[in-house]
């Protein structure tokens, strides 16, 4: 009898229980879901402690849980009965096997049937399978907490909130965020950092518009949703309607949990009580061991690159290296450098035959006894395969045409433009004359003049196009230079000689005067000969309106006049009329003065334009192997410049 009545008793208590949490089928609150009316399927369960654990980390598995008794939504029988608003939050956590992988996500959902025994797990959350995703015939409603990324459903990232109908392609998401008042303004959230956050859905039937709002479990509730959208549901859900929860593990895998929930089609679901909340387990200890792997194994991955990495730059550095020695060579022993010592260097010539090698390097050797203070130093060679470069003293401030042309260096004032002309004036005379055999340059112009420290100009690449004549056949003809500086006569005949080295220099001189290139292009097509330039402006009466307008002004007007009509003189085009070069630095020193120059067009004149040269690039002298040469722009050189 009394174990009858304390039978009794229980049955009461637990039925008071029951009906205190869902007296209504219209509003349920579970602080925590010890006896709650729930359907489980799947991995779900409930712990003892109230926690509705969706999934596990085993994988590839789903897990349901919804609200036992059907709600009403689309009363089809009486339209008396309107569409309800309903609103509900509850309180989840997504505690990912790694740190920074979680699978597949969960759903809060509204559906016609609980039965999903033919739904698929992974990134279909349990809710769909392969064949029926899509379909109306679903009526299924699903607000999604995402945590991959998938391409099939265009989702936006690996870490959304979601509104999905049917589908699992969201009619709306966001990245999880909450908008914080405090704050004033969007605050992230990671899903799945194991924190408990909550979630409130809110439709209001009568202005068929849809809130989500999302936040952290201990803030309030943001007053802006993080997604907003108008939605007709009627036109989705049947009349009886399941509430609840759906989710799914892939290849890797969460815990989702969910701590309470209320939900509420009388008006706005009760907020719920955090302190009833059950706790949400750690699971700490078990993810920081495969941390500490993957670190490990990045570590390795690591110090393998850098190993690999190490061997490949050093094979590569000794290929980049690599020279060609000769047993004769030992000879030239103090002329030759390493490759690697010079690598900065300095002028690259082109071989790819050996024969004549050896009289080319006696040549270098023979050059490098040239000693001026205004010629560049040629301190030696290095070969290497199909390449023979040639060593000069370094010049730290390079060349003259870049202070000239471009906007890298500063200009040049004249003082020291004048100082340059004369320097390699003097450079020139000393090769023509005071050398114990002529040399000729046959590649003057302003790119080949380098700039030592204190901005004297030295004259480059000396004597290298001379090295192309030796022990060749005198009928053959070949042109070495630029076009701009070649001689009308030069071209012609194809023989260079002191005074083809003179019109270079006229027309070297008018560069630096003007700060313009022998022949440059204006516009699209139309080519300005430097020359008849000049002379226009001779003629007009006002030759120093020819001067560089970046020097503005800012000369001794003789020195630019006399070094333009000098420029003009030695563009002659009767090689007879040009002066020397002991002449020439006569005149630039003041000791002589200029003679009488007649102005007729066509005395002075660079002959051709840059089209026309192309044809007199002629071979050089098979016993050096050919020589690097390819079609000329008017600035560049028949010998191709190394580094
Ligand atoms: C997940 O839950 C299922 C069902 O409760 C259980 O069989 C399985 O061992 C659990 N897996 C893990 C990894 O705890
Ligand atoms: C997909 O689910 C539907 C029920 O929604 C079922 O009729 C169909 O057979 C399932 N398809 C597959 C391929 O399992
Ligand atoms: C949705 O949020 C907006 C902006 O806060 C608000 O004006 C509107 O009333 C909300 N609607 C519902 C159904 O809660
Ligand atoms: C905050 O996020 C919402 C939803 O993504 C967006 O509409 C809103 O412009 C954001 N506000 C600010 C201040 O960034
Ligand atoms: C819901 O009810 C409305 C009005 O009775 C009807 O037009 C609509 O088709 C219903 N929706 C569904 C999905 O049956
Ligand atoms: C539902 O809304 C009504 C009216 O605001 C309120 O009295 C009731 O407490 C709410 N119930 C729940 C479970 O939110």
């Amino acid at each position: 009898m009394a174990a009858m009545l304390r039978a009794l008793f229980y049955l009461t208590i637990l039925f008071n229980i029951h009906f205190s949490l869902a007296q209504d089928e219209n509003q349920f609150i579970y602080n925590g879901f010890q006896g709650a009316n729930l359907h489980l399927d799947g991995i779900a369960r409930v712990h003892p402690n109230g926690l509705l654990q969706l999934t596990n980390t085993s994988k590839n598995l789903k897990g349901h849980a919804f609200y036992k008794i059907p709600l009403s939504f689309n009363s089809s029988s009486s339209a008396l009965i309107p569409f309800p608003s309903f609103s509900t939050n509850f309180a989840f956590a997504m505690v990912p096997e790694f740190p920074y992988l979680s699978g597949h996500g969960m759903a809060f959902t509204i559906s016609h049937s609980m039965d999903f025994s033919q739904a698929v797990a992974t990134r279909y959350l349990g809710l769909f399978n392969f064949t029926d995703i899509g379909l109306p015939t679903n009526h299924v409603f699903a607000i999604e907490l995402d945590t991959i990324e998938n391409p099939e459903f265009e989702d936006i990232d690996d870490n959304h909130v979601g509104i999905d109908v049917n589908s699992l392609k969201s009619v709306k998401s966001a990245p999880a965020s909450y908008f914080s008042g405090a704050e004033g303004k969007n605050i992230s959230l990671k899903l799945i950092n194991g924190e408990p956050m909550q979630l409130w859905i809110d439709y209001n039937a009568p202005q068929k518009t849809l809130n989500v709002t999302l936040a952290p479990l201990r803030s309030q509730k943001p007053n802006r949703p993080l997604l907003s959208t108008a939605i007709d549901l009627s036109q989705f859900l049947l009349e009886k309607m399941y509430v609840g929860f759906a989710s799914a593990t892939g290849s890797v895998a969460s815990n989702h949990y969910v701590l309470g929930w209320s939900f509420n089609k009388s008006g706005p679901a009760q907020n719920l009580e955090i302190s009833k909340l059950p706790p949400v387990p750690s699971h700490k200890k078990r993810s920081q061991n495969p941390t500490k792997i993957i670190m490990v194994t990045i570590a390795v991955i690591l110090v393998l690159i850098m190993v690999i990495g190490a061997v490949y730059f050093e094979i590569k550095r000794r290929k980049k290296y690599e020279e060609v020695r000769e047993e004769w060579e030992t000879e030239y022993g103090p002329h030759r450098f390493s490759y690697k010592d010079l690598y900065i260097a300095v002028k690259k010539v082109s071989h790819d035959s050996k024969q004549g090698m050896k009289e080319f390097v006696a040549e270098i050797a023979s050059m490098g006894r040239l000693r001026h203070r205004n010629l560049v130093q040629l301190l030696g060679y290095c070969r290497r395969k199909g390449e023979l470069h040639l060593v000069y003293d370094y010049m730290s401030n390079g060349s003259l045409d870049k202070f000239l042309f471009s906007n890298e260096k500063p200009n040049l004032s004249w003082l020291h433009r004048f100082r340059v002309i004369k320097g390699v004036a003097s450079a020139l005379l000393y090769l023509h004359e005071e050398w114990e055999q002529v040399v000729l340059h046959r590649d003057v112009k302003a790119s080949n003049v380098l700039l030592d420290a204190d901005l004297n100009g030295r004259l480059g690449d000396f004597g290298l196009a001379r090295l192309y004549d030796h022990g060749t056949n005198p009928q053959t003809t070949h042109v070495v230079g630029t076009v701009g500086y070649l001689a009308p006569e030069l071209t012609r005949t194809g023989k260079a000689t002191t005074k083809t080295d003179v019109f270079a220099f006229g027309a070297f001189m008018l560069e630096v005067a003007c700060g313009r290139r022998p022949i440059h292009l204006q516009g699209q097509t139309e080519e300005l000969i430097l020359v008849d330039f000049v002379l226009e402006c001779w003629k007009r009466g006002a030759i120093l309106d020819a001067s560089d307008q970046n020097l503005e002004g800012n000369y001794l007007a003789e020195e630019m006049e006399l070094v333009l009509k000098l420029g003009l003189l030695c563009s002659h085009s009767i090689p007879a009329m040009r002066p020397d070069m002991r002449q020439v630095m006569q005149y630039l020193d003041g000791i002589t003065s200029l003679p009488e120059i007649q102005t007729d067009i066509g005395v002075f004149t660079s002959m051709f334009t840059s089209n026309e040269a192309s044809e007199f690039i002629m071979s050089f002298p098979s016993s050096y192997g050919r020589l690097s040469a390819h079609s000329l722009s008017s600035n560049e050189s028949i010998l191709r410049k190394g580094r």
